[in-house]
């Protein structure tokens, strides 16, 4: 895998959050964390490489505000300083349907662009990383983790649906089953303050039943 050290992501991110401050930087903190809670359970997942590749995964996002080239930007700029494995993730993070008519807002990229992700995804199998990345993007709000079901409602209230939300959604509680399965356990229980992120209130603000 070729991707930089914890440390050296942070100053990508730095400089990213410099260029284009926003809740995409808190947000992709929080992906990082999910990625790599989730890793630590998993069998075939490396938690530190796993936090690297989740942070990152929107670093496309230095290059102002975008809608869908915010893959294209982060992928090239990733792959300039020769961090291959993360400049991936770049893009796969909003394939969970490998179909590039089936993602959540609008492509604002040249026709050449368009062709080299169309290649681009046809040359790869999505592997672990790639399916875990699309998991914890689809349950990390910038104010920490939460219910899917909550952060595709988030998405779809933003950029609106398309006759493909449906399908993407399947596939994206597809693959939280996927890795439920292998993890013997709810995503949910491995990431702390989903109520209180999901439901918007204290826990310790509920009344207390005697
Ligand atoms: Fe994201």
């Amino acid at each position: 895998m070729t991707l930089p050290t914890r440390e050296q992501a942070q100053r990508l991110m730095q400089e990213a959050e410099r260029l284009n401050p926003g809740p995409w930087v808190r947000h992709s903190w929080y992906v990082a964390e999910a990625a790599c809670a989730i890793a630590q359970r998993h069998p075939a997942l490396e938690p530190e490489s796993a936090w690297i590749m989740g942070f990152l995964h929107d670093i496309g996002r230095r290059a102002g505000k975008t809608a869908m080239r915010h893959t294209l930007d982060g992928y090239a700029f990733l792959m300039e300083q020769g961090f291959n494995t993360a400049a991936r993730l770049c893009i796969t993070h909003v394939f969970p349907i490998k179909d590039l008519q089936a993602v959540a807002c609008q492509w604002d990229c040249s026709a050449e662009e368009m062709a080299f992700l169309e290649a681009f995804l046809a040359g790869i199998e999505f592997d672990l990383y790639d399916r875990l990345i699309q998991l914890c993007d689809a349950i990390a709000l910038p104010t920490g983790f939460c219910l899917m079901e909550k952060r595709l409602m988030d998405v779809a209230l933003r950029h609106g649906v398309n006759d493909r939300s449906i399908e993407r959604w399947q596939a994206f509680l597809g693959i939280q089953q996927a890795f439920e399965a292998d993890l013997g356990c709810s995503i949910y229980m491995l990431l702390p303050g989903v109520v209180e992120n999901t439901f918007g209130f204290e826990s310790s603000v509920l009344p207390r039943v005697e």
